[in-house]
Parts: C-alpha cells; structure tokens; sequence
C-alpha cells in the first residue's frame, strides 16, 4: 500500500467529492430519522495542508485554497465547514460534522499507521467506529445497518490495475445488502475507455437508479494524469438532479484553468425500476 491520501488533500478531486458529499449529508438529514454512514476507505481524518506531504506536493492550491479565497454560492456550505473544522476535513471529518445525535458512522481504513491515526482522531467518540480493515470486505458484515437508512462512501486509491473492476463489484454487492443505501463510489477520469467501460459494467447490472457526477479539468487524453473524476451515485436523493450541476459549474468556474475540453457533465446511467 503505498498510496497516501495526505500528498493529494483538498486538491481539485478532494473539493468535487466532499462538495458533493455535503450535500448528499444534507438530504440524508433532512428527515428526522437516523441514518448511519458507512465510509469504506476513510484515510486519516483530517489534515494539515502547511506542512508534510500536502504542502511538498502542494495539489490544494489548485483546489481548496482557490475556493477559500473566492467561494461561489453554490459551495458556501462546503467551503463554510471547512473553515469552520480548521484542517482540511477528509470524508471520516465532515460525515462526523454533519450527524445528528441519533445517526452514527463507521469507517474502514487499512493502512494501519493511518487506521491508528483515524481512530486517535475519533477517540472517545461513540458516535464513530474506526475500524482497521479492508472495505470491500466490510459489506458483508456492516451491512444493511440496523437503522435502515444510510450512505455507502467508496473512495478507494486506484492503486490497483483492476479498482474499476472492484469498484464495479462493492457497489452491486452493496446495493444487493442494502437496497435503500445512497452508495456513493468516486473515480479517476485519466482517459476515457477505463470510465466508460465502468458505467457499461453498472448500465448492464441490476442495480437502478444511477447517476454519475463529473468534473473534467481538460479533454482526458493523456491517460497519466489526473484530468478529471466523477461521483457515481446510487439511490440519489431528491432535486440530486436538479442542483447538483450547479456545484459542478461553480467548482468548474473556480477550479478550471480554462484547458481545452474542461466541463461538468450529470449522466443518468439507470432509471428507478
Ligand atoms: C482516496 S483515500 C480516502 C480519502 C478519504 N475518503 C477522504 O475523502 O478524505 C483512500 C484510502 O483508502 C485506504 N485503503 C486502500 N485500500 C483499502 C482497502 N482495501 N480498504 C480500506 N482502506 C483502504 C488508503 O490507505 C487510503 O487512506
């Protein structure tokens, strides 16, 4: 395992994911009965973007820091909880932030030094668990949870040549434990084929009502970087739809360099059945 989450913190995908994630949190409580949220590759919590990996790479000057300087409407609320948690908040962070006294989160990490650092994060939290060990397995035990509602965050390193493959599987085996669960799966765009590929993978399964979020800083042609990512959602939640492309266009407006091919794009990959 040699992928650290700290080297990549608050850069452009971090922003996408956890701008989305908040508003996913958001509809989770609108109603008033208790969700649990399942955080499947956690990392360690929070993190220091001024000293250590964060700064040597120096990745959130292009992402957090654009939107901290300038924050477009459509990412108040986002922006808002970062300045408010102090480090920059991975997902284990702002899920904690955003529960209500009756909801809970687990979380699975398996690097064990970042495991340890995750769960002296939550000490003494009863509200979280912290447990070290490897997410795609943890379906099976975690899930469905006992409050019959929740979000499933699948955010793996994309360290292996088959996480698409993987990725593909958690979400269908999760959906077949917990019909209900919002499953929210994020992904790399580096070329086209790879993404593509996935989205026909989940169009010719079982499982309904998929849609996928995604942000493209350029045209994905050269395949070694970063030029984009997306948040594949199941079960999205009501006006997911309507106001997500608005977030999209803002984290576009902001974090954008005006490359040849940059967009956002909200594709319905399976209808409810
Ligand atoms: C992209 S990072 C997670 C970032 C975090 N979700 C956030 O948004 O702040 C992926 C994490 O998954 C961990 N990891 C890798 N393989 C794993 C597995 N099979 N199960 C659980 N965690 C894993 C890595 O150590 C890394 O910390």
């Amino acid at each position: 395992m040699n992928y650290r989450h700290a080297f990549h913190a608050g850069n452009f995908a971090d922003c996408m994911k956890h701008a989305v994630l908040v508003w996913l949190l958001r509809a989770m409580a609108r109603k008033d009965t208790p969700f649990a949220v399942l955080d499947t590759h956690a990392g360690i919590g929070a993190y220091d973007l001024t000293s250590g990996p964060a700064e040597r790479t120096g990745e959130w000057r292009a992402g957090i820091a654009r939107l901290l300087e300038k924050t477009p409407p459509a990412l108040q609320d986002y922006v808002a909880l970062v300045r408010e948690l102090g480090l920059y908040p991975g997902s284990p962070a702002i899920a904690r932030a955003l529960l209500r006294p009756q909801d809970r989160l687990v979380c699975c990490e398996l690097h064990p030094e970042d495991a340890e650092i995750l769960r002296h994060y939550f000490a003494r939290d009863p509200t979280v668990a912290v447990h070290h060990r490897d997410g795609y397995e943890a379906f099976r035990a975690l899930l469905p949870p006992k409050e019959k509602r929740g979000l499933i965050l699948i955010d793996p390193p994309f360290e292996q040549p088959d996480e698409f493959a993987r990725l593909a599987t958690a979400i269908t085996t999760s959906h077949a434990r917990f019909r209900g669960g919002v499953i929210a799966a994020w992904y790399p765009i580096k070329g086209r084929a790879p993404v593509r590929a996935f989205h026909d993978t989940l169009r010719a399964g079982g499982v309904t009502d998929i849609v996928a979020a995604e942000l493209f800083l350029r045209e994905p042609l050269d395949a070694a970087r970063l030029n984009g990512c997306g948040l594949l959602v199941v079960n999205p939640p009501y006006k997911f739809e309507q106001e997500i492309p608005a977030l999209l266009d803002a984290l576009l407006d902001r974090l954008g360099q005006g490359e040849s091919g940059e967009g956002t794009a909200l594709l319905r990959l399976k209808d409810e059945s």
